[in-house]
């Protein structure tokens, strides 16, 4: 394991990093702003979004909510409808609640006139200290918008590290972090923090991917890698090993009952109400939840005359959901307490679980 690089090596690193970053970068929108409210929009979708899926939610979130103030005035309802198909909800519903605290905290000096407008914060620890934000994502917003030194280490700036300088220690460990977090600070570029962050990100993004095939061969920092001199960049970064994924089964109730005329049937959908579990106040079908795969556990489930119409199983980080679907045409909606009766065409106006909308897309 490599403890500091050396100062020549590291202005070469620079130089060879920064010429491959120019040739190569892909242009996207959030690089090409310095508006921290922008940024922070845009890392906040990253975390754990694909860029190509990203692009479309940023585009409208900024559309729809150009400022903090304006994010800060929305509901949360319409917050997490438009985040509605990226998962991990609670990203949403921090980014709401953080610009409601940053104009709850400048108001005061708004409506006195002793400052003009509500701006995102540019101290590192007041950034950090809202919801939503961790050690990642306040560094990039610090360095992508303000050009501060921090470093911002998503996962592909890990594996870069760990390659550079052969850390075979895991990275997702609270030692790990610390390790990692001070082989970053004496790697970065304190000169042009701005640029070394979105180099190195995106040279793990493109380049120095988890499986490298020949591309060490021609890279342009093989000869200051120490996983390269030493055999082990295939292997590197080692992660701890992974929690077991706990499975559940649900079985969900598609109530149909008919309308007069040629309107869309009226349907039943409930809230989850549980803040400890996933999908926290999003909407879907009632739903059961049985403590194994032999069957229904109650006996509203014995009353249940229906088939499945469709079988699913959702994985989540820690999770595996199998999920079944029943259909009940009904001529008169039961009464099940905490549900709300609305019209199929007005699913839409909720914002549904990714599981319920896959549902949706296949009963069609
Ligand atoms: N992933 C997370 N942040 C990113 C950024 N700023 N550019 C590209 N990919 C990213």
């Amino acid at each position: 394991m490599i403890l500091t690089v050396k100062m020549q090596d590291k202005t070469l690193i620079y130089s060879h990093l920064y010429a491959w970053y120019e040739s190569s970068k892909r242009i996207l929108p959030w690089r090409e702003t310095e508006d921290p409210y922008a940024i922070w929009l845009s890392e906040v979708i990253l975390q754990q979004t694909r860029v190509a899926q990203g692009l479309d939610y940023y585009r409208r979130f900024l559309d729809h909510w150009p400022t903090v103030k304006a994010l800060s005035e929305a509901d949360e309802a319409e917050v997490l409808r438009e985040w509605q198909g990226l998962g991990y909800y609670s990203r949403a519903r921090n980014l709401h609640k953080a610009a409601q605290m940053i104009v709850e905290s400048q108001k005061s000096k708004v409506e006195s006139g002793a400052q003009q407008d509500y701006f995102f914060p540019k101290a590192f620890e007041e950034i950090r200290s809202l919801p939503g934000i961790g050690d990642y994502t306040a560094g990039a917003i610090a360095s992508f918008a303000y050009n501060l030194p921090y470093p911002a280490m998503d996962g592909n700036v890990y594996r870069v590290v760990a390659r550079l300088m052969d850390i075979d220690e895991p990275f997702d460990t609270t030692a790990g972090k610390k390790l990692f977090h001070q082989r970053i600070e004496d790697l970065l570029d304190k000169d042009h923090p701005r640029l070394f962050n979105s180099a190195i990100m995106e040279f793990g993004a493109l380049y120095c991917t988890p499986v490298l095939g020949d591309a060490c061969e021609t890279c342009p920092l093989k000869d200051f890698c120490a996983a390269h001199a030493h055999g082990t960049a295939d292997l590197l970064p080692i992660r701890k090993p992974r929690p077991k994924v706990r499975d559940r089964w649900f079985t969900y109730h598609i109530y149909l009952a008919p309308v007069t005329g040629n309107l869309s049937p009226i349907t039943l959908i409930q809230r989850r109400e549980n803040p400890k579990d996933i999908w926290y106040h999003l909407y879907e079908f009632p739903c059961e939840e049985s403590v194994s795969e032999s069957g229904l556990s109650t006996e509203w489930s014995l009353l249940c005359q229906a088939k499945p119409v469709c079988e699913i199983s959702h994985v989540l980080s820690h999770q595996r959901i199998h999920a079944r679907f029943l259909i009940h045409r009904v001529q008169e909606m039961p009464e099940i307490p905490g549900t709300l009766a609305i019209r199929w065409d007005e699913l839409d106006n909720y914002a549904l679980s990714r599981l319920t909308l896959k549902a949706i897309s296949l009963i069609h």
